[in-house]
């Protein structure tokens, strides 16, 4: 693959950042869209350190926030016109149930409603490229939901848990792959998923419970893999020739291979696109 251009969301931190870095130095231009400033700026300065590349453009989002990504999409159209890649990585765990800015549950808002948003307000973008590409990060642990419960998008049904609400949002990103792979062949745009594998991340302790967080951090460091290895197929999905043409796959180092059952369920996909367009309040494709 020639010299890119390549989104990454979530690019201040873990499987992100690390994807970035070594993106950055095969010579891709990066654009990093992350929440906070600072951060973004830190993400930058090591990322040029390590990489010797000055392509690299930093925007600012909540990406939990329906508005917060139009605003900045509407930035990233006026400076930039196409778009190759675009990798929906940032992502998130909340221990407590919570509601977003939109009235979403927090996991579901940071975990599907920001991949189904960004892709939309910068789907112009990549159409104008000539074969774009979008990797959406997803998680084994998609394998753990039996089911998409809508009412669990916007209200607390019974007791609210942390594990359950990440599982579910992680069907939902394979859900949206393999429906959006469908609906984006026209435009000549591959779309794929991908489980980084148990990943040592600080993830884990931004949920704000102490405990949860510290068996977080232990368990992931001594048991899960470095960033380098977890980032291996976001690097894959975005830049090898390997992959040309290839879309609607789960991959996981670096190989296609089968997600959960449900996940091929086309019913269940076309009910969360509908649902996704009913909330967002806008047609998708
Ligand atoms: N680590 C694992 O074992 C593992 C396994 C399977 C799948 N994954 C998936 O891999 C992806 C990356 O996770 P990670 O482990 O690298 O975690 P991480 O180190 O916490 O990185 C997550 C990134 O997402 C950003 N982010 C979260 N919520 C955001 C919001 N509302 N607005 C803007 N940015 C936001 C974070 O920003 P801040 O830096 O500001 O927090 C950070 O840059 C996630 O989709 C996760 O579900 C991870």
């Amino acid at each position: 693959m020639n010299n890119k251009t390549i989104l990454i969301t979530g690019a201040t931190s873990g499987l992100g950042l690390e994807a970035a870095k070594q993106l950055a130095k095969q010579g891709h231009e990066i654009i990093l869209l992350c929440r906070n400033k600072e951060k973004g700026e830190q993400a930058v300065s090591e990322i040029k350190n390590f990489s010797g590349n000055n392509k690299l453009h930093l925007y600012t989002a909540n990406l939990s926030s329906q508005k917060s990504i139009e605003a900045a999409a509407t930035q990233i159209k006026k400076d930039f016109l196409k778009l190759d890649v675009l990798v929906n990585n940032a992502g998130a765990v909340f221990n407590n149930f919570q509601l977003s800015d939109d009235g979403i549950e927090m996991t579901m808002a940071n975990n599907h409603f920001n991949y189904f948003w960004v892709t939309y307000y910068l789907f112009d973008l990549l159409k104008n490229a000539h074969a774009a590409r979008i990797v959406n990060v997803a998680s084994d642990s998609h394998y753990s939901a039996k089911k998409i419960d809508v009412d669990t998008f916007y209200q607390k049904k019974g007791s609210y848990f942390v594990l359950s609400a990440y599982e579910q949002s992680k069907l939902t990103n394979v859900l949206f792959t393999y429906a959006l792979a469908e609906k984006a062949k026209p435009y000549n745009i591959t779309v794929n998923a991908l489980h980084p594998g148990f990943v040592y991340t600080p993830i884990g302790e931004k949920n704000g419970n102490k405990f949860f967080g510290l068996v977080w951090s232990l368990a992931s460091k001594l048991f899960g893999l470095t960033v380098e290895k977890g980032a291996s197929s976001h690097i894959y999905l975005a830049s090898s020739n390997a992959v040309d043409g290839i879309s609607g796959n789960y991959f996981h180092r670096c190989k296609s291979k089968k997600s959960s059952a449900i996940s091929y369920d086309k019913n269940l996909q076309d009910l969360l696109w509908k649902e996704s367009e009913r909330k967002s309040g806008f047609q998708f494709l």
